[in-house]
């Protein structure tokens, strides 16, 4: 379980050297070739919606949300979620992706892309599209391409390129 010393909150900024330390550690130099990294290279993470867990001050956990395009569908690519693997399995990477999808629904994205393991994240909503359905710029196991629709339809009407979209916010958005 997570402990009382922890505080969840969104990233900031100068967050970015300790996050990258993060994925590091939990993915090694791998992780730039995986076809979710091509995504989130087209386009900046969200800061408003990414969030992490500070242990005693520490980071220990992250999870980021990049704004996406499938076809004229706007919506949000989840990922990377890493937890500090000394850290596993005290319920940070549950709690972040709690604090992530209710974040997406209260901004009003329609739907949250992922890639990922179903066991994991079907109980936050994510279940798989169906084969050829959306496409990422690289290969990816049908099996893990999953997807939480936030507004009823949004899942099944996806077709087409996942890309990463710059966000344009209006001055009153927070
Ligand atoms: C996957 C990850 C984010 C989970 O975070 P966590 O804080 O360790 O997980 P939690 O403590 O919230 O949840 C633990 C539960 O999830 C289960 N679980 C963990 N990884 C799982 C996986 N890949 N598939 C299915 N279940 C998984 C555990 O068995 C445990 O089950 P229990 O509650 O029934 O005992 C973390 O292990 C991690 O950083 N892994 C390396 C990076 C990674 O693979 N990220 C996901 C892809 S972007």
């Amino acid at each position: 379980m997570t402990s009382d010393n922890n505080v969840t909150r969104s990233e900031h900024a100068s967050d970015q050297p300790h996050i990258e330390a993060l994925h590091h550690a939990a993915f090694g130099p791998g992780a730039r070739a995986r076809a979710a990294f091509r995504v989130r290279e087209q386009a900046p993470h969200d800061l408003s919606l990414s969030f992490l867990t500070e242990l005693d001050g520490v980071i220990v956990a992250s999870v980021r949300m990049t704004p996406i395009r499938v076809g004229a569908a706007r919506g949000l690519f989840l990922g990377p979620l890493v937890v500090d693997p000394p850290r596993k399995g005290c319920g940070y990477g549950k709690a972040l992706m709690r604090r992530a999808v209710a974040a997406a629904a209260q901004r009003g994205s329609s739907f949250v892309i992922l890639v990922g393991d179903e066991p994991y994240y079907a109980p936050f909503g994510f279940k798989r599209l169906r084969p050829g359905q959306v496409v990422l710029p690289g290969p990816v196991d049908p099996a893990r391409l999953l997807c939480a629709e936030l507004a009823p339809g949004a899942a099944l009407a996806l077709a087409g390129m996942v890309r990463g979209v710059s966000i344009v916010r209006s001055p009153h958005e927070v």
